[in-house]
Order: C-alpha cells, then sequence, then structure tokens
C-alpha cells in the first residue's frame, strides 16, 4: 500500500507535507509554466503589505557559499490587487494558498487579516522580515510584541494562523511559546538569518541595503536545530524551512519535529525541486515501511 502523505495543520488538510516558501514564488504564475501547482501540498504567497512596495533598490541578492543572500525588502502589489488579480489565478489550482501577510504595525497586521479573510486557506504572519526598516523582524524579536501581534490578528479571523519566525534571536523556544499563548495554530521555522557580503575592490557592502538574509543549505543545521528546540516545547504543528533541496532533505526535518516543509531557495536552483521531493518522501516512507507522516515525525533518537 501506498504511504499517506497528507497532513492535517489546523485543520489545513494538505494532500503531501510540502509547501513552497514565502518570497521564492511569487504568485505562482511563472512556476505554472513549469510545474504542475495542482501536485503540491500548499502554496505560500510572497509577503503581502497593506500597500504596494518596490522593495530595496538594486544590488539585493547575492550568491554566498552553499547559499544566497537577499535584500528584497517585501517588494508586492499590495493586499488589494493580490486579491482583484493574484488571488483568482491561484485558485484555479487544487492546492492551498497560504498568504504570508506583513506590516508595519500591528494594526496593519490586523488590517491585511481582515481584508484576508474567507479568501484565502490560512495566514502566514511574517514577523521575520530580516529587510524592512520597520516591523518585520522586530515583532519577532520580542516575546511581548509577537503575543501582541498574533493575539489581535486572532481576534479578526477564524482562518488558520502560522507564526513564521525569525532565527535572529538569543533563544527561539521564548518566541515560540508567546506565540503558542497568543493562540497560533502552527509555527513556521525559520525565516532567513541576518548577513552580508563585501566587494574587495570597492570594500562596500554588495547588497545596497547593505545587509540581507542568508538562506540555502547553509542555514539548515540552523533551522534543524531550532526545529528540535521548539518542537520540545510547543505542541502546534511545525512547517520545518531552510536550505531543503531533496527530499532526505525533508525527510530530516520531520525526523526533528516538522509536520511539514517549505520549500525556498531551491525553486531558484531547479523549479522542480518540490515535486521531486514529494516523490522522495514516498519512496523514503515505502524503502523504510513507514506509513504516514505521523510515524516518523519526532522521532528524533538522542
Ligand atoms: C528571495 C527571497 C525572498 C523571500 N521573501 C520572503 C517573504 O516575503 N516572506 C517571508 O516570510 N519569507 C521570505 N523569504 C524566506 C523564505 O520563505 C524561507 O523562510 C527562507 O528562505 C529559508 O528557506 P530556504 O533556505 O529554503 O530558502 C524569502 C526568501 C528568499 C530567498
Amino acid at each position: 500500500m501506498n504511504p499517506d502523505l497528507t497532513v492535517d495543520i489546523a485543520g489545513l488538510k494538505m494532500k503531501n507535507p510540502v509547501m513552497v516558501a514565502s518570497g521564492t514564488f511569487g504568485y505562482g504564475q511563472e512556476y505554472a509554466q513549469l510545474i504542475d501547482l495542482n501536485l503540491l501540498g500548499a502554496i505560500v504567497t510572497k509577503g503581502i503589505t497593506l500597500a504596494p512596495r518596490l522593495g530595496n533598490p538594486p544590488p539585493r541578492i547575492v550568491e554566498t557559499p552553499c547559499g544566497m543572500l537577499n535584500a528584497i525588502g517585501l517588494e508586492n502589489v499590495g493586499v488589494e490587487k493580490f486579491i482583484k488579480e493574484k488571488l483568482p489565478y491561484l485558485r484555479q489550482f487544487d492546492t492551498l494558498v497560504l498568504a504570508n501577510i506583513a506590516g508595519k504595525t500591528v494594526e496593519e497586521y490586523v488590517e491585511l487579516a481582515r481584508k484576508l479573510n474567507g479568501l484565502v486557506d490560512g495566514l502566514e504572519i511574517n514577523i521575520s522580515c530580516p529587510n524592512v526598516a520597520k516591523g518585520g523582524l522586530e515583532f519577532g524579536q520580542d516575546p511581548a510584541l509577537t503575543y501582541e501581534v498574533v493575539s489581535q490578528v486572532r481576534q479578526v479571523t477564524r482562518l488558520p494562523l502560522i507564526a513564521k519566525l525569525s532565527p535572529n534571536v538569543t533563544d527561539i523556544k521564548v518566541i515560540a511559546k508567546s506565540a503558542v499563548d497568543a493562540g497560533i495554530d502552527a509555527i513556521s521555522l525559520i525565516n532567513t538569518i541576518l548577513g552580508m557580503a563585501i566587494d574587495v575592490n570597492t570594500r562596500k557592502p554588495v547588497l545596497a541595503n547593505v545587509t540581507g538574509g542568508l538562506s540555502g543549505p547553509a542555514i539548515k543545521p540552523i533551522a534543524l536545530r531550532m526545529v528540535v528546540e521548539v518542537a520540545r516545547v510547543v505542541k502546534v504543528p511545525i512547517i520545518g524551512q531552510g536550505g531543503i533541496m531533496n527530499a532526505l532533505d525533508a525527510v530530516e526535518f520531520i525526523i526533528a519535529g516538522a509536520t511539514a516543509v517549505a520549500v525556498g531557495t531551491a525553486n531558484f536552483v531547479d523549479p522542480q525541486t518540490s515535486l521531486k521531493i514529494i516523490e522522495g518522501i514516498e519512496d523514503y516512507f515505502i524503502k523504510n515501511n513507514i506509513g504516514n507522516i505521523a510515524q516518523l515525525r519526532g522521532t528524533l533518537q538522542v
């Protein structure tokens, strides 16, 4: 019998545990030319803000050993245009759509949640963007602010709520517990890690924004460590991400305690990666006689 790859994250019934990570898949249109979106467990949109944003000036992406730095700065079409023009397109596909939302203030997060209520399958509250001057990371680095954002958003929507946490903190467990106390349904771990690159000829930072967020295989060990830490202290499902390039990387995250995974930077290397990962997880399950995700999740032997 084929293994059962379905997972349920706070009522989000995913056909498999593989999502595409926010900001690495646009609004799906370009990727639909390259892969069958119907096969994905879920699509997480680029971070959406109330007003459209142009993002930071270029250069805003640079390749680094085993990863990349980005300082996109939340370029997006804004929530109104997203609802009118981008969402109907995504809705044609038989996959879940999660909107990643970002605000400069608690009120902005609340307003975004109100506007998207009933239109998407769930909200990923981005309190971890390292590339904006106001909002983003500042919420995800302070347990009290994390509580404030999550509890206020919780009051205006019944949609499943996921908090996207930042690794740029001293103790990720404290932030995760705060999000859970405030009523979060699931936790995404991790967003990018603050870093920078320097041009030795000009002696200037490569990125116009000076710093950027590091992603890709370079951050996988950090992401895994954080998933293990958080899984030990909270009961809500975890969506593991950070450097997942193949099925066995995804399997590591499930063993660490994740219920689902998200594929980010790997989409830029090979747009087929997420589909290959779904197949590879199934192969691993068959070879190891595993019937479903719950049988593997959190089975780390220490
Ligand atoms: C170019 C780029 C843009 C991103 N934009 C967002 C974003 O808008 N919102 C967000 O929550 N995360 C964003 N992320 C973070 C990813 O969703 C993901 O959490 C992170 O890159 C780690 O996974 P990876 O190593 O597989 O890329 C972005 C990452 C990259 C590389």
